[in-house]
């Protein structure tokens, strides 16, 4: 341990040693230990490496969320205090690092501590190894996701992924790149990195780029209403468009039910939407508000039950851009009814442009890429309903995580 230990924790190297011993064997015991020395020398270094990698050991034990969280404050902890002796520092930023990428939910931005606490270990990693493939992806995701800083995140994702270190040939990485590019007007760049993508085997497609994916399915941009077994629900949404149009319009109306589209999808404008369905699961208080509509959805299992996507309606007013983007899966079909349709709204989805009806509908595959505009001059609305791909077997869709 001689390389590892600094020169205060030389004189507590007996109590730092023992409380080792039991890192791996019976952490919980070790975490008391180590929280015993760190009462009297908080910054010690190896003290704070022991606890998280009990912290860490225990994580894995209990199969707990929060414990590995608490492991990776204590890491971060130790790579923030003075004189921790490089092997150590390095030790400590590869174990986290590598945890990190299991937990992955620091691409959660609402956690904004997490978010904080992986940037700060990232950073520390950057400026002792500034070409750590790993560490550069990951920052370039926090500043293409979090801080929407496109231009450095084009150039730590770039760099990142041309080391092709493990854990960096992530769909993950190669979607936001390609974003970013395509956000700053850099269409042909983007593609490429697409293209990239698909050789590498992160997208189905250069416009297919979900990453919740289950690779047989039929991927097509639009289909015919006339080649899905849902004419039950497409015959019920016909016939009662008028009254789920008015549902739609009187809850547009109240306070506290249409929320901003939270995704950062939008360019301009103002777009929102009313939940209906999500995962699955019914939204009981918005459900109350469109009984009408919500009552069509839970006749047809399909949509009713469609763990991957949402039933919602999606308000979009003048002089919105809804920039290209993709959705997570490709296991669910997005059927659009048109409820209120102004001229001079678009969507495109792959190379094909269409626009809404009034009491019709489309259907298309929003695992593809697409794209929206209102150029009109009043609001436009809509009711989605996302289905099951019809290709999907009874057991694939019960044993789906939900999305
Ligand atoms: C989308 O799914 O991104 C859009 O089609 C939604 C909308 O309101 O048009
Ligand atoms: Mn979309």
């Amino acid at each position: 341990f001689s390389n590892i230990t600094n020169k205060d924790d030389y004189k507590i190297k007996s109590a730092v040693d023992e409380a080792q011993k039991s890192v791996e064997k019976n952490s919980a015991y070790a975490i008391k230990l180590f929280d015993k020395i760190l009462q009297k020398h908080p910054s010690s270094p190896r003290s704070l490496y022991g606890k998280a990698l009990s912290l860490d050991y225990l994580a894995d034990q209990r199969r707990s969320n929060d414990i590995l969280q608490q492991a990776l404050t204590y890491y971060t902890q130790l790579l923030n205090v003075q004189d921790v002796p490089n092997a150590l520092f390095e030790m400590a930023a590869e174990r986290s690092i590598n945890r990190m990428r299991f937990v992955g939910q620091y691409r959660n931005a609402i956690n904004v501590h997490k978010v904080e606490e992986a940037r700060s270990v990232l950073k520390q990693i950057l400026v002792k190894w500034p070409n750590d493939g790993f560490a550069l992806v990951h920052y370039g995701f926090i500043l293409k996701t979090t801080d929407n800083k496109l231009e450095e995140a084009i150039e730590y994702l770039q760099k990142g992924l041309e080391t092709r270190a493990e854990g960096v040939v992530d769909g993950r990485f190669y979607f936001h790149l390609g974003d970013a590019l395509a956000r700053l007007g850099r269409n042909d760049d983007a593609m490429k990195v697409y293209e990239d993508g698909v050789k590498d085997k992160v997208f189905l497609s250069r416009y297919q780029r979900s990453l919740y994916n289950v690779p047989r399915l039929t991927g097509k941009p639009w289909w015919n209403l006339s080649d899905l077994p849902y004419l039950d629900l497409f015959r019920l949404l016909k016939q009662n468009w008028e009254k789920i149009r008015d549902e739609g319009l009187a809850v547009l109306n109240e306070r506290g039910y249409f929320q901003d589209e939270s995704e950062n999808l939008k360019d301009t404008g103002d777009w929102k939407q009313f939940e209906l369905f999500a995962r699955g699961q019914k939204n009981a208080k918005n459900c109350k508000a469109c009984p009408f509509t919500c009552s069509i959805v839970e006749r047809i299992s399909e949509a009713r039950n469609c763990k991957r996507g949402q039933t919602k309606f999606s308000v979009m007013h003048p002089g919105t851009h809804v920039w290209p983007h993709c959705g997570p899966t490709n296991c669910r079909l997005r059927v659009h009814l048109g409820l209120r349709v102004p001229s001079k709204t678009f969507i495109r989805v792959a190379d094909e442009t269409r626009s809404w009806k009034e009491g019709e509908m489309f259907v298309f595959d929003d695992s593809f890429e697409h794209e929206v505009w209102h150029n009109g001059t009043e609001l436009r609305l809509v009711l989605i309903v996302d289905v099951w791909h019809p290709e999907l077997t009874a057991a694939e869709k019960r044993g789906l995580s939900p999305i």
